[in-house]
């Protein structure tokens, strides 16, 4: 079957590996020349991923099946709505139901109407004294703009703001400059506890979830310093995180399955890969945001763990027959982004980075990233390098094979976050959710 991955970072380098897998014939489209996804592909369009006529025309002119979509901007643009009225089986949401993530208020208001469990206090606003007195009311918040800023707009009580007052002028400054695109803003209750992600591959119907992955914001080790697309990530071998229970996952998945049912009742089917971010609080679960697609880098944790055929989710996604029976190994997995210098800030890029002596094996993998491949040598841009995975039995296992891939990766301008994934810091979660749980 011929398939074609839209994206070029590691989430779609992820995504194509099991294409490839599953015995796929595999077309890329992009917009910067991935050299792991080039190696696999039979051919490979570059361009801008929402210029999404362009991609249908070159997925129609190649006889492409099927096509997943990995970032957000194309799902936003409406590339599935136009694949599938050229007959092709693109796994992704539809322009209406890719609202989920890219707006907040259709999201929060989606919650609200339906009355669903893990949805929080906030208000929606276009003017700044309203939205002030709202912040006083609530004391801790997070503000954010409405539309997409790449998780860079939102600021947070405690890290961002020492008053209301800032809270207030930053809500402000959102309205004033149409921060995001549009001169609203999203206030919400400050939620404290641990983050977490749960994936789920949807049909309209139902929910087949993945196992849970912690991501890493910050740029800088301890989780500090500026917030960023995400630095590396883990996954436990039972799907669930260290400082978890069992059944909170289960009230996560409830609350997608909720969300699922939802957006059906709105006469939106949500079909595709849905991200549901969640603060873990001494109350249980609560929904931080949907994005519609996977996460990057949360894709890679739990994408080399899959057996179930992805060709085959993904024709069970298109007739709407998808069950919540996926098969994972079961091995915890480690991945850490290897970064320009400066990323979250200002990144060096075109910076040199030599790969040597590297071999994907049962135990780990490499993903290239934003990086251009020219005449055999690998060139940073201003995003994110490439990430190596660690999978073991234990998480500590995964992280020390996530170290030992990196030793083959060397340049002068590139930066890693070596805490991810270890002892201290998984110990630092666990003592963190206790201390959230200690008020229950
Ligand atoms: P978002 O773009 O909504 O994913 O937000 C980016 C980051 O801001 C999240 O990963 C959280 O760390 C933080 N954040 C967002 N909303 C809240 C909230 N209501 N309470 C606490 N932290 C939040
Ligand atoms: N890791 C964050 C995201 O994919 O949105």
């Amino acid at each position: 079957m011929k398939v074609m991955i839209v994206g070029g970072g590691a989430r779609e380098h992820a995504i194509a590996s099991c294409i490839v897998d599953a015995g796929g014939e595999l077309y890329a489209y992009m917009g910067n020349r991935n050299p792991g996804i080039l190696r696999m592909s039979s051919d490979a369009g570059l361009g801008k991923e929402t210029e999404i006529e362009k991609v249908r025309d070159y997925a129609v002119s190649k006889r492409i099946e099927m096509a997943f979509i990995g970032p957000e901007a194309p799902l936003n643009a409406g590339l599935v709505d136009i694949l599938k009225e050229a007959g092709i089986a693109a796994v992704g949401p539809t322009g209406a139901a890719a609202r989920l993530e890219t707006s907040k208020e259709f999201m929060r208001n989606l919650m609200s109407k339906y009355d669903l469990p893990g949805a929080i206090r906030y208000g929606v606003f276009s003017d700044a004294a309203e939205a002030a007195s709202f912040i006083e009311e609530l004391g801790q918040v997070a503000i954010k703009p409405v539309g997409l800023t790449g998780g860079k707009g939102v600021r947070v009580s405690g890290d961002h703001f020492a008053s209301t007052e800032e809270a207030a002028a930053y809500a402000r400054e959102v309205i004033e400059n149409s921060i995001g695109g549009s001169a609203r803003v999203v206030v919400e209750e400050l939620l404290v506890g641990e983050e977490f992600t749960l994936q789920a591959f949807c049909d309209g119907k139902t929910v087949a979830a993945m196992p849970c992955v912690q991501d890493h914001k910050r740029a800088y080790e301890g989780d500090k310093g500026p917030n960023t697309g995400g630095m590396g990530s883990y996954s436990q071998a039972d799907g669930l995180l260290p400082f978890m229970r069992g059944e909170e996952v289960e009230e996560a998945m409830m609350i997608m399955q909720r969300t699922l049912d939802a957006m059906r009742e709105e006469g939106c089917p949500y079909s595709g890969v849905l991200y549901g971010q969640f603060m873990l609080t001494a109350k249980g679960p609560r929904v931080i945001e949907y994005n519609v697609r996977f996460g990057d880098p949360e894709a890679m944790n739990v994408l080399p763990l899959l057996r179930t055929d992805i060709l085959e989710i993904g024709g069970a996604i298109a007739d709407g027959t998808l069950k919540n029976d996926l098969a994972f190994d079961r091995k915890a997995t480690v991945c850490k982004y290897i970064v320009p210098r400066g990323y979250g800030v200002k990144s060096v890029s075109g910076a040199l980075i030599n790969v040597e002596g590297w071999t994907d094996g049962p135990d780990r993998r490499l993903f290239y990233a934003a990086v251009n491949e020219e005449d055999g040598r690998i060139f940073t841009t201003t995003s994110r390098s490439m990430a190596v995975v660690g999978m073991g039995d234990t998480i500590e296992e995964a992280e020390a094979v996530a170290e030992d891939c990196l030793v083959c990766i060397s340049s002068n301008d590139i930066f890693v976050r070596h805490d991810i994934g270890k002892p201290e810091s998984i110990q630092r979660k666990i003592e963190h959710m206790e201390k959230v749980r200690g008020g229950e």
